[in-house]
């Protein structure tokens, strides 16, 4: 058989403290549209927000459960640093880094990371988001069709302690951006970036399990005793879309996550159709890995498993999704449940907090 490999990142999921502030700033401030509002299927009292492209296409996918109790969550082994979403170029960035920063949100950077520019900031609950430009690519120094061969050293202008932090700072749009023009809207995830305390075994578990290629070995520019390696869906001449995971190699005792408020649940890959999701099913197990049973969420079908370090996968479909039930043009501004909840939407409802 030959091996499979997913075609890149379906969804993320995070935890939110409060669904009604999660919303104002996705949708409000980053322009990312709520394609769905439902609860958690395994906790109906919990709301479940899905957004995304107009469409909820995988890949553009951000999704919250809303625990309002949970503790803060914290990055560490096994968990998921940052989320970065894309942008077309330095121009827009520029425009997002003072829109976000006009919201009162703190904004670092542009940093140049080497193959794309980035801005961080931190959504309402503390999760860490960048946003990071399409160029100018992983071929800017290794060769495209070699890439991740060898180990690449930065620039030392670019790394913490060299470059100019005031200047950083001081770079942004000129002018206040209320409106998001076409051209800033933001493309979906660029790339998740997750902590392990082993790369190798986790580059094995991401090879051999989910088929993606390891693309680059380097250094975190922030923190150049770090060593920052990158994998995706490559051809061996081509990146697909929507497809990197990057992981941050901690020392093996370095402090492991804690799940919580501002801190990502799961990640999500795609499974392609019904029927190859069975053959990944069959595929985890024949390495060993623990894979629960495949799960409807209406949306998508959905197997779980573990990474090594300890962080929570998820294999989902691409279909039949977010047209199921109710049509494109109105996605996300009702609750829908699933027809096995449906006898209890008043009960639901009355537990859930009204959203705007
Ligand atoms: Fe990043
Ligand atoms: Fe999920």
């Amino acid at each position: 058989m030959t091996q499979l490999r997913t075609a890149g990142l379906h969804h993320i999921t995070m935890v939110s403290a409060n669904a009604a502030r999660t919303l104002a700033f996705y949708r409000d401030v980053l322009g990312v549209g709520l394609v769905k509002r439902t609860v958690n299927f395994d906790d109906p009292g919990a709301y479940h927000l899905y957004f995304g492209d107009p469409t909820g296409s995988p890949g553009t996918l951000l999704t919250f459960f809303e625990w309002p109790h949970a503790p803060r969550g914290r990055w560490g082994i096994g968990g998921v640093h940052h989320l970065a979403l894309g942008t077309r170029d330095e121009e827009t960035q520029l425009k997002w880094k003072r829109r976000i920063a006009d919201h009162g949100v703190p904004v670092s950077g542009p940093y140049d990371r080497g193959y794309f520019t980035s801005i961080y900031f931190t959504d309402p609950d503390g999760q860490i988001l960048e946003i990071a430009t399409r160029g100018p690519g992983y071929a800017i120094d290794e060769p495209a069709d070699a890439l991740g061969r060898a180990m690449q050293q930065p620039s030392s202008s670019i790394l913490v302690g060299e470059r100019d932090e005031a200047a950083i700072a001081a770079r942004t749009h000129p002018e206040p951006v209320p409106v998001i023009t076409p051209e800033m809207v933001l493309e979906g995830m660029h790339h998740i970036s997750a902590i392990t305390n082993d790369l190798d075994r986790a580059g094995e578990f991401y090879e051999q399990a989910l088929g993606l290629s390891l693309i680059k070995k380097t250094i975190n520019r922030d923190a150049p005793d770090i060593p920052h390696y990158f994998w995706a869906r490559y051809d061996g001449s081509e990146l697909a879309p929507h497809s990197a995971l990057t992981l941050f190699g901690f020392p093996p005792r370095g402090h492991v996550a804690r799940e919580g408020v501002g801190q990502t649940h799961h990640i999500a890959f795609r499974a392609g159709s019904a029927d190859e999701q069975r053959a990944w099913r069959d595929h985890l197990q024949s390495l060993d890995i623990d894979v629960t049973p495949v799960l409807d969420r209406t949306y998508f079908t959905s197997i779980y498993f573990r990474a090594p370090d300890g962080l929570l996968l998820e294999l989902a479909t691409d279909g039949p999704g977010f047209m199921v039930d109710e049509p494109a043009g109105s996605l996300g501004r009702e609750l829908r449940l699933p027809s096995w909840l449906e006898p209890r939407r008043e009960e639901i409802l009355a537990s859930l907090t009204p959203l705007g």
